[in-house]
């Protein structure tokens, strides 16, 4: 089977990985693809938003199946191109994506749904917006509703901070994204993410993970794609998990179908969970970066069986054989990052890290510059490890970490701290 991966990250570079490693795996392709996809899929140098070209690419070369990685070709439409064009594509329809692309629509579902998520309101005006804030307590927490790459989202603890973050985004900071913005309740606990197998009718638990988004140590700094995972999360007891199956994921795929809009893909669940009671933060129509790392290394091909398990409509006779074998992965992010950075450095030591047992190393913007990985983007690798224990494979991978040799990189020292206690 011929295959074909959107994106270029290394959510994208986890999944070649594990595809590549299944017996079914013929020709591998992935656009664009980077420096370290390279090694396991022939790049190809299309946008993977564009519909048309994306649809052009599959007749040429023979492909059987679309894995998209991002939401961007979600929300261009992608995933209904190629339905549309008779070809098997793993990822929901542009109009089933809305749940990651407008919070003010995944908050409706859920309310329809009864699915417990924080009190919300939505706003195109700064005054009525201004007017509501004014009743409630902090901390405020402001999100324009579009798509705005995960910057979008403002956890004020104080009411100037949260009027500002109302005029940046209806003040066209994010573009279209906050032409509307969503104010939703604090919600307290705390956060893990669970990602859920869903072909329409079935629903099968894929795994959990929890994310780091800050950039610095200790929680600190800007909020960021996300700087390290670990997977299981502790905190996703097998209890919570069934209530947020049954309290959350169910009742909404079910409201996706009553609209007649199916869910199918990954659907991944960000939840607070405080008392063992799992709220709904927000939903993302497609596998975390780097949770997908951290939960392709404990899949290994195993990933690729679920992928068609949703693909082929035999998600009901499916479950995970894969044990949930801890594993971490640290994001190794270019020094600026989320703000300005260099690109084009070389990045030395790759092989001695990737000799640490257990380690492998994802790459996420990285390029091929006469012979050398150079940098190329501002989340770079994202070094992962399995082990016995999650103890275990943070030290593996902060070895591997340590063996890099990229004096313009940097990453956070303490992933995994809520489940190690340090
Ligand atoms: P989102 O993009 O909606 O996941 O928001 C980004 C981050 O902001 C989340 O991962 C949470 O840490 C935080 N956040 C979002 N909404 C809330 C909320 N209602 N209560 C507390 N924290 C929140
Ligand atoms: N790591 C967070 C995300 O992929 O949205």
């Amino acid at each position: 089977m011929n295959i074909l991966i959107l994106g270029g990250g290394g959510r994208e570079h986890a999944l070649a990985w594990a595809i590549r490693k299944h017996p079914a795996c013929g020709r591998l392709f992935c656009a664009p693809g980077n420096g370290g996809i390279a090694a396991q899929a022939e790049c190809l140098a299309i946008d993977p938003c564009a519909a048309a070209d994306v649809v052009a690419q599959v007749r040429a070369l023979a492909i059987d199946l679309v894995v998209i990685g991002p939401e961007a070709p979600l929300a261009a439409g992608v995933s209904d191109a190629l339905a549309g064009a008779g070809v098997a594509v793993f990822g929901p329809s542009r109009a089933a994506a809305r749940l990651e692309t407008s919070k003010s629509f995944a908050k409706a579902v859920c309310d329809a749904a009864g699915a417990p998520t924080a009190a919300w309101a939505r706003f195109d005006a700064l005054e009525p917006a201004r007017a509501h804030l004014a009743g409630r307590q902090p901390p405020f927490v402001i999100k324009a509703d579009g798509l705005a790459a995960g910057k979008g989202v403002v956890v004020a603890a104080q009411r100037d901070e949260a009027e500002a973050a109302l005029r940046d985004m209806l003040g066209g900071a994010f573009g279209t994204a906050g032409a509307a913005v969503v104010i939703e309740d604090f919600l307290p606990g705390e956060e893990a993410s669970l990602f859920v197998l869903a072909d329409g009718t079935d629903a099968v638990v894929l795994g959990s993970a929890q994310d780091h988004k800050r950039a610095f140590d200790g929680d600190r700094g800007p909020n960021t794609g996300g700087m390290g995972a670990y997977a299981p999360a502790p905190v996703m007891t097998a209890e919570v998990e069934s209530r947020a199956m049954a309290e959350i994921v169910r009742p909404v795929l079910a409201e996706m179908v009553r609209r007649g809009t199916p869910y199918r893909g990954v659907l991944y669940a960000g939840l607070m969970i405080a008392d063992g009671a799992p709220r709904l933060v927000e939903f993302n129509a497609r596998l975390g970066d780097p949770e997908a790392q951290v939960l392709a290394l404990q899949a290994g091909a195993g990933l690729f069986d679920a992928i068609l398990a949703v693909t082929g409509g035999r998600l009901g006779d499916f479950r995970p054989d894969w044990s949930p074998r801890p594993a971490l992965g640290v994001v190794m992010a270019a020094r600026g990052y989320p703000g300005r950075y260099a690109t084009g450095e070389p990045i030395g030591g790759l092989q001695a890290a990737a000799s640490v047992p257990g380690v492998t190393i994802f790459h996420a913007g990285t390029r091929i510059e006469a012979g050398r990985i150079v940098s190329a983007g501002g989340r770079v690798l994202t070094v992962c490890a399995t082990a016995d224990t999650l103890a275990e494979a943070r030290d593996r991978a902060y070895a591997a970490v340590d063996r890099i040799d990229w004096p313009g990189g940097f990453c956070r020292r303490d992933i995994g701290w809520r489940a190690l206690g340090s």
